[in-house]
């Protein structure tokens, strides 16, 4: 018997989210590598492996295309791999939004996803498409007990306030998603108050760090369980001190000006055993 409002899921489909939100803080700090997919070699990852490999140890999950994996990131002790699955449209393309699945359930489970991703374009052209591509992937994974993650992927014209997002967080969720990764903005409580499952943010460009830390203190405040953050990490000028003071604030609330501070004192601490 479920009580009114509890959430129906396998154990697997509990299992697999359990390996990407840590279940003793309810929050997550996933590394997003999948830029290349459709941004091809996104500065500071010409070679993944390189960038990569240093940081993953402190990231809760990877978000990654199965061409990364393979060639980029070691099945040793990698961290659990949240697999994007969607893609065939470029940053040249004619149209974004014009996205396919590109990797089958099971490939997914040979890699021993803990989750797909795959990106939903609302108001864009290829709405419908990437909608229904969401259903399907839901219907394909859920056979196997998959989550799915679902990104609010935004069109060069779209504006990204909490009406937009919040209209496609609930879509997501309504289609079946398990998860949503979407971007942070004023009156983001209505956004998360809105989406029955649980949200992720992305960092979006380049920010300085200390403003990067605050993005996601106040996504946190705001009710998101984590941050999928990819070039706020990976671009710094020390991405593994980066990762760790946005775990701090993720995992264990510590305020922007603390884990700011420990970032600096890191990096100078670095700089010195280096002379
Ligand atoms: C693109 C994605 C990317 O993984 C994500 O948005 C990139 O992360 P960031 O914005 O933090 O660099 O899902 O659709």
């Amino acid at each position: 018997m479920k009580a009114e409002g509890e959430v129906v899921m396998s154990w697997g489909l509990f299992n697999r989210l359990s390996r990407i939100i840590r279940p003793e803080t309810g929050k997550t700090v996933m590394l997003a590598i999948d830029h290349g997919y459709f941004l091809g070699p996104t500065t500071g990852l010409e070679v993944p492996s390189k960038t990569i490999g240093p940081i993953a140890p402190y990231a809760d999950a990877l978000m990654a295309t199965r061409g990364i994996l393979r060639t980029s990131i070691s099945p040793y002790g990698s961290p659990p791999v949240v697999l994007r699955v969607s893609g065939g449209n470029s940053i040249i393309g004619e149209e974004l939004s014009n996205e396919g699945i590109t990797t089958s359930i099971e490939d997914a489970l040979r890699l021993n996803a803990a989750a797909v991703a795959m990106s939903i374009y609302v108001g864009s052209p290829y709405e419908h498409q990437t909608l229904m591509n969401l259903s399907s992937l839901v219907n394909e994974a859920e056979r196997y007990s998959v989550p799915v993650l679902a990104v609010t992927a935004v069109g060069r014209d779209m504006k990204r306030d909490a009406r937009y997002l919040a209209l496609c967080c609930r879509i997501a969720a309504e289609l079946g998603a398990h998860m949503v990764k979407t971007y942070h903005c004023e009156g983001f409580e209505e956004v998360v108050g809105s989406c029955p499952v649980p949200i992720v943010v992305a960092g979006g460009k380049k920010l300085p760090e200390k403003k990067a830390l605050e993005l996601t203190s106040d996504a946190i405040k705001d009710g998101a369980v984590g941050v999928d953050m990819g070039r706020n990490i990976f671009q710094s000028d020390d991405p593994v001190n980066m990762i760790q003071a946005v775990g701090a604030v993720v995992h264990h609330n510590v305020p922007v000006a603390e884990a700011y501070k420990m970032l600096q004192e890191a990096k100078k601490q670095k700089s010195s055993e280096k002379k």
